[in-house]
């Protein structure tokens, strides 16, 4: 039975909301139990586990979409496996087959569905996929056992205003090592962005934009999100490096840009100090979506791209296609999306 729930769908922002159910799996002896939904939103854990101490954990996130017609669907899911599963490969842990990561996704997404915002409110329902190493342990190695959840909140936008542009600064840390963790979504990298995260933030920023590691000249990523850029001569560009999380909005939106907007796209080297070659300017991710950047600011000086205040016409054009697939007034290419029936 559908019961109500209090929420001011419209008012959300990137929060958390205790839900009705997650979903466990435990590994141990080589193999997943068949998993479960469970109430209880703590986990009881060794204080020895791994993931406490030597950050052997890694997670994903993925959103769940009310269409113009009512049903639900999941975006992408299978990519989301997969790079969790690369995640797992870099820091020794267990695989989750497939089917069990997206069915897992499917009943969270089910047994919460009163938590699923509808159609038009701007909020979705984002899931939130980890895996922990548990079990009593000292040394430093892999970990006996595992714990792997799927939770779910529902959300508004990440950054403040949705399609509103945000100012960024360039930041002096980095968030990876040239061939460390960069590239899998496990926690350290994103306890290591606190601190730059805060900085930007008393700046008055909305976030900042880590250089490459090696070099300090081009352009990494946002500490959530991929960036792009459009040349004045209507090219899709967003840099390619083996240290940064290879965001699936990110690789839509290559498609999207390449099959619906017919732009040439590229991913490729973008050196900081040519950033006035872009007309325009953006982050992308799950939780980002498309976040228009106003400008950046680096060495003092603040580079604006198109405006502070309003969003380009092809970011604007790229925001309602992805939006448009994910919420179902858009034809989606093959395989993109799975209907939670
Ligand atoms: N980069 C970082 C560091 C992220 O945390 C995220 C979020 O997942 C992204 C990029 C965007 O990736 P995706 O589009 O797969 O959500
Ligand atoms: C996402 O976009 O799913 C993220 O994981 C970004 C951030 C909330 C960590």
């Amino acid at each position: 039975m559908s019961k109500t729930v209090n929420i001011d769908w419209s008012k959300l922002g990137f929060t958390y909301t205790k839900t009705d159910f997650r979903y466990i799996s435990k590994w141990k002896d080589g193999s997943w139990d068949e998993g479960a939904l469970v109430e209880d939103n703590n986990l009881c854990i060794s204080e020895g586990s791994t993931a406490l101490h030597y950050g052997q954990q890694c997670f994903e996130g993925l959103k769940a979409y009310t269409t113009v017609d009512g049903k639900i669907q999941l975006f992408r899911p299978d990519q989301n496996a997969k790079r969790l599963n690369k995640s797992c490969r870099r820091l020794l842990m267990p695989e989750i087959p497939e089917e069990k990561f997206i069915d897992a996704c499917i009943q969270v997404v089910k047994s919460n569905r009163d938590y699923v915002p509808p159609y038009g409110t701007g909020a979705t329902l984002y899931l939130r996929p980890f895996i922990i190493g548990v079990g009593d342990n000292l040394g430093v190695k892999p970990a006996n056992e595992y714990i792997f959840c799927v939770f779910c909140s529902p959300v508004g936008p990440y950054f403040k205003g949705g399609l509103a542009p945000v100012n960024f600064i360039v930041s002096e840390y980095d968030r990876a090592a040239p061939f460390g963790t960069g590239a899998a979504k496990v926690g350290g990298n994103y306890a290591g962005s606190l601190l730059p995260h805060k900085e930007a933030v008393d700046k008055k920023f909305a976030d900042c934009i880590y250089l490459d590691p090696a070099t300090h000249t081009k352009i990494e990523e946002v500490g959530a999100a991929n960036f792009f850029g459009i040349t004045k001569d209507n090219k899709f560009i967003t840099p390619k490096s083996l240290s940064i999380l290879p965001s699936i909005t990110k690789y839509s939106l290559l498609h999207v840009a390449k099959e619906y907007l017919g732009l040439e796209v590229e991913e490729g080297d973008v050196y900081i100090d040519k950033i006035d070659e872009f007309k325009e300017a953006g982050a992308c991710g799950t939780a980002a979506v498309i976040t228009p950047i106003g400008g950046i600011e680096y060495k003092g000086k603040l580079h604006v791209f198109h405006s502070e205040t309003e969003v380009g016409p092809i970011t604007k054009k790229l925001y309602d296609t992805l939006c448009g697939i994910q919420f179902g007034t858009v034809k989606a290419p093959e395989g993109w999306i799975v209907e939670v029936k």
